[in-house]
């Protein structure tokens, strides 16, 4: 599509909301009741873009690879996240200030902190900020931030804060809390004192039925969902290996303080899958088609050294270095970059960047992020990890379920490995009522632990265990157990895959793609203009009759319900106002085409197309310019959609 944009332009955050807020994309929830952070509601265009973002990521992700889709219960028990480890480990760090009790979440705190004090330097040394850097919110929070203040800081000084914000997300409770003390960080507004990081679990608690003895959480992410039907789902890909399954669904999460509008809110949209894979190969298909994709990386060792430079370099060259472990996390990487670029992110706004390996979940063993930007600086919109077989192994040896693929061999495999033999007859008159529990403590030891078993037996003729639910220590003697290294031949190998996850936050993304498409004309910069890709824009075409005449009446009905039955989503404007101004409150929604019916229409049938962007027009007849709208919705270029077509010039005044 022809670009008018101007290159360069101010971006202005206070523009853009205004517009999200006059069109309803989305506002605060339970606003007339004052409204509860970190909950928006979404008005129709934004559901509509939305529903958009969500129907191509179907088709881009779980139709084009062929993924099994699920939906999940939201509410989930307390053993199946104790289990999973959220219970444990899912939290962030908070510090309350000793007098007010006001909460911050801790690395937050310390990078605005630093951030401001950076600012405080340049300021004192004369340096300008500019507009990006110094954006609306921070400028509000300035004046409450006692920290701004133009004050010089030493060059070192500015090394250590900027080697720290470097590496803000990697760091420890432990490590927040030397940080704030080491660099005097308080409470910015009153500038008292904080208690130390303390871990806050993100999960809403709540307890199922009406005895409140079943104890749950509002899920945290959906993939927990999809690991639990594993078995199932292999069966429904035909027990074919690798192969991804899907889910889309809201998440919750009680963040400590939720901000920057849709970027951090405590229920959101995700779409995630999880990739299952043989561990013993990581290689992917379909890598080809993505390995002379270049990207822009930021490496965990760039990081580490306190730097933030970009190396942008192919999928296919990231891969073969070892900077990316393996083509199927390469792959996907690849995937997402396609999908943003589809629904409109800008690729200049768009990096991955590993996690270090303390920022990393309990889960993963290697994490990339795709990170957008905006006004609020640099933000994970999709995190795609490698979360190895831990989900898998731990609800199996939970549940005792088998959550593993087995793979018929074509040529027989010698496996020597140590196996338990149990006199049973002998357990239950020793061990009675615990000899179950006993038993299964044997069965349930993997190699490692019955080496070292194996080895006390041989030196001691007997074991001294603990088994869970039996009390105290307990001895097993010789004569009840034997572990043995045997050879045997294997006709099958069982394994539990590895999976690589791509998790898409919704929200984030949409809101990045929001700020990414907005500009506001040059001859007048109240008129805002969304440039959606035509694939997502809430509706794609505006038809306008150029008056209330009763002629246009028929035409504009007859049209409206030709492109509905199309399923090209459209809309009348039929209002009082000028055409200009029509089009102009629609270049708000972002509505890619618009369509004008005037005396020339009712004389011949012809009709008038108009680009959003541009604002060019051209004259067709009603088959040829719905022909035109139907190729360019799915991709096709204005000047391609259009060819053949006269150009028209008028009717376009406010
Ligand atoms: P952050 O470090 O920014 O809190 P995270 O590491 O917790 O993010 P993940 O746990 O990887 O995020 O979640 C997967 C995706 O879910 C993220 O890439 C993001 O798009 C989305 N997401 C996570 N938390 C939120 C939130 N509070 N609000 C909106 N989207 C979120
Ligand atoms: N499922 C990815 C995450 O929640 O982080």
């Amino acid at each position: 599509m022809t670009s008018v944009r101007p290159a360069n332009q101010d971006f202005s955050r206070e523009a853009i909301e205004a517009v999200l807020k006059r069109r309803f994309f989305y506002g605060p929830a339970f606003d007339i009741y004052g409204g509860v952070s970190g909950l928006y509601d979404y008005g129709p265009p934004g559901c509509a873009l939305q529903a958009n973002i969500v129907e191509t990521w179907r088709k881009h992700f779980v139709l084009e690879e062929d993924m099994q889709e699920v939906d999940t219960t939201m509410l989930t028990p307390y053993e199946v996240l104790k289990t999973s480890g959220h219970v444990d480990k899912f939290s962030d760090y908070m510090c309350r200030d000793l007098a007010t009790g006001e909460i911050f979440r801790a690395d937050h705190l310390v990078e605005e902190v630093l951030e401001s004090r950076l600012k405080g330097n340049l300021e004192a040394r004369g340096q300008a900020v500019t507009p990006v850097e110094e954006d609306d919110q921070k400028k509000k929070r300035k004046k409450k931030v006692k920290e701004i203040k133009a004050v010089k800081l030493e060059d070192d000084v500015v090394d250590e804060y900027e080697t720290i914000l470097a590496k803000i997300d990697g760091y420890s409770g432990e490590e927040l809390g030397e940080i704030i003390e080491k660099y005097s960080i308080v409470n910015p507004t009153t500038g008292g004192p904080l208690a130390p990081p303390v871990a806050f679990n993100l999960m809403f608690e709540t307890a199922i039925g009406p005895s409140g003895q079943l104890k749950g959480y509002l899920r945290p992410e959906t993939a927990q969902g999809q690991f639990l039907n594993f078995s199932k789902l292999l069966e429904c890909n035909n027990l074919k290996m690798p192969f991804a399954s899907a889910s889309i669904g809201k998440s919750f999460r009680n963040e400590i303080s939720p901000r920057s509008g849709l970027l951090r809110v405590r229920e959101f949209l995700m779409a995630e899958i999880e990739h299952f894979v043989d561990p013993n190969n990581k290689n992917h298909p379909r890598f080809k088609t993505v390995q002379d994709l270049k990207l822009k990386f930021l490496p965990k060792d760039v990081q580490a050294a306190g730097k933030t430079d970009i190396s942008e370099i192919t999928i296919g060259e990231a891969v073969a270095s070892g900077m990316v472990d393996n083509e199927t996390l390469g792959y996907f990487l690849g995937r997402i970059y396609l999908f943003l670029l589809k629904i409109g992110v800008n690729p200049e706004r768009l990096r991955f960047r590993q996690h270090m390996a303390n920022e990393m979940a309990h889960y993963a063993a290697d994490c990339w992020d795709a990170e957008l930007h905006s006004s609020y600086g640099w933000i994970e919109c999709v995190g795609c990890a490698d979360r190895s077989a831990y989900d898998l192994s731990v609800h199996a040896a939970r549940t005792k379920e088998k959550l593993v693929v087995r793979e018929t061999l074509e040529e027989p495999i010698v496996v020597e490995a140590f196996e338990v033999e149990l006199d049973k007859k002998k357990f239950g008159p020793k061990f009675r009522k615990d000899a179950p529990k006993i038993e299964n403590f044997f069965v349930t030891r993997n190699q490692c632990e019955l080496e070292d078993l194996a080895a006390s037996l041989a030196k001691d003729l007997k074991v001294t265990v603990k088994v869970d639910g039996v009390e105290g220590d307990v001895e097993v003697e010789g004569s009840l157990v034997s572990i043995e290294k045997k050879t045997r031949k294997e006709h099958v190998r069982e394994y539990t895959p590895n999976v690589i996850e791509p998790s898409f936050g919704i929200g984030r993304i949409l809101y990045c793609v929001l700020e990414h498409n907005f500009w506001t004309r040059p001859e007048d910069a109240a008129r805002g203009v969304l440039s959606f890709p035509p694939l997502v824009a809430p509706s794609k075409v505006l038809v306008v009759p150029l008056s209330n005449n009763e002629q246009f009446e028929p035409i504009t009905q007859e049209l409206i319900i030709d492109l509905r039955a199309l399923g090209v989503p459209s809309k009348v404007d039929d209002s009082s106002v000028s055409i200009g101004k029509r089009y102009s409150r629609n270049d708000e929604m972002g509505t890619p085409f618009g369509v004008t019916i005037d005396f020339q229409t009712v004389k011949d049938g012809s009709i008038t197309l108009r680009e959003r962007d541009s604002t060019q027009q051209v004259r067709g007849s009603k088959a040829e310019i719905i022909a035109a709208i139907q190729k360019m919705i799915k991709g096709v270029s204005w000047e391609e959609g259009t060819k053949g077509l006269a150009a028209f010039v008028g009717q376009e005044q406010d």
